[in-house]
């Protein structure tokens, strides 16, 4: 029996709301700052197969929510493609060398650098209740590419974004290149017991509109139905953060099942604007959450008039903050849980 996450992802309102949390295995849970302490970086734990099980698990084990998002991130894929990868404390992820400055076939894959990745999701499902849904994740192509280009995070993706229009045709091997490796690894993952998959879009919000056609809907749209064509029955969520109203576009132009939105959507526009039906994932502000006021529980209650009409996934805008109280995450799942559509 697919549990109440899968199930709505798969199109049904069944009433009650399944609830997962983008970035739920990280830095605000006390026994993963443990587990990180003893291992020592972030890499050597999304390499240890057993500590990175362990950590897609635990916030299941404290929270019970329906949705076990696989530990690792979506720098593997430009890994795999041959950068140096680091994640420096307080600075965060390093590649190198960066396409900025040089030719992405300088680079040469390392394809073995998935395969590790696939034995955490077999080793996850395995220990996972059934009724709990084992979920994979890749980046959007757009979002790993200002990565791979800057070689590090960037306030407004203006590198990236300049070389898309100085030098087109190099861009688009870059794209194409992300594309081919993440229809790999997120069937790789399938293969291994992911049972629905989320594309993260984290800068999808900065493009212009022709440019978002050409480097977010073009290449989510090709690699979700090169998935498709393997994996028919597995749902894909896109979550092109910080698009306003380029959202019906994307929902109705990629072919992803069901799309996460960010918080600063009017949940009551998007419930309007989306394709009927579409299942819809969010979209609670993680500062809210953070902040744990009294506006929290009238935020979450809010979220859930919006979509009483169509299926929908608990979630926050963006991931959890790593210095949110347990305790407001406890006083979350108490609203979502208690809500009857
Ligand atoms: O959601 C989950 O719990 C699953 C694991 C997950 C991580 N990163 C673990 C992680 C997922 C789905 C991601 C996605 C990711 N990674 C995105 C897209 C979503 C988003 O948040 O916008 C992006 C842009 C990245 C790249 C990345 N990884 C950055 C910029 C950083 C450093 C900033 C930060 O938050 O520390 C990371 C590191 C990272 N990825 C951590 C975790 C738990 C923190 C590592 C640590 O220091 O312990």
């Amino acid at each position: 029996m697919p549990g109440l996450l899968l199930e709505t992802l798969r199109g049904k309102n069944a009433g009650q709301r399944p609830v997962w949390l983008m970035r739920q295995a990280g830095r605000y849970l006390p026994e993963y700052r443990a587990l990180r302490a003893e291992k020592g970086g972030f890499l050597a734990l999304v390499y240890d197969n057993d500590a990175a099980a362990e950590i897609t698990l635990q916030p299941i084990r404290r929270f019970g929510f329906d949705g076990a998002i696989l530990f690792s991130d979506i720098l593997i894929v430009p890994y795999a493609m041959g950068q140096d990868l680091q994640f420096l404390a307080g600075e965060g992820p390093r590649l190198s060398p960066r396409l900025l400055d040089h030719a992405l076939d300088t680079l040469e894959s390392v394809p073995e650098r998935l395969s590790p990745i696939y034995e955490t999701v077999r080793k996850v499902r395995a220990s996972l209740p059934v009724d709990k849904t084992m979920l994979g994740f890749a980046g959007s192509p757009w979002t790993v590419a200002t990565y791979m280009v800057a070689g590090e995070g960037s306030r407004d993706q203006h590198d990236t974004r300049a070389l898309a229009y100085r030098d087109p045709a190099a861009f688009q091997a870059i794209i194409d290149g992300i594309v081919a490796v993440t229809v790999e690894y997120l069937c790789g993952q399938i293969d291994a017991g992911a049972e629905a998959v989320q594309l993260f879009d984290s800068w999808a919000g900065s493009l212009s509109p022709t440019q978002f056609e050409r480097w977010v809907i073009a290449p989510n749209a090709a690699i979700v139905a090169a998935v498709k064509a393997r994996h028919p029955q597995t749902p894909i969520i896109g979550f092109p953060k910080g698009v306003g109203e380029k959202l019906p576009a994307y929902a109705r132009e990629t072919g992803v099942d069901a799309v996460g939105i960010d918080e600063t959507i009017d949940p009551v526009w998007a419930a309007g604007a989306l394709p009927a039906d579409m299942p819809v994932q969010g979209n609670l502000d993680p500062l809210l959450l953070l902040a744990g006021s009294d506006d929290l529980e009238k935020g979450a209650l809010a979220v859930l008039a919006a979509f009483s009409e169509r299926p929908h996934v608990f979630n926050l805008g963006h991931g959890i903050g790593q210095f949110t109280p347990i305790d407001h995450v406890e006083r979350l799942l108490a609203v979502v849980r208690g809500w009857r559509g």
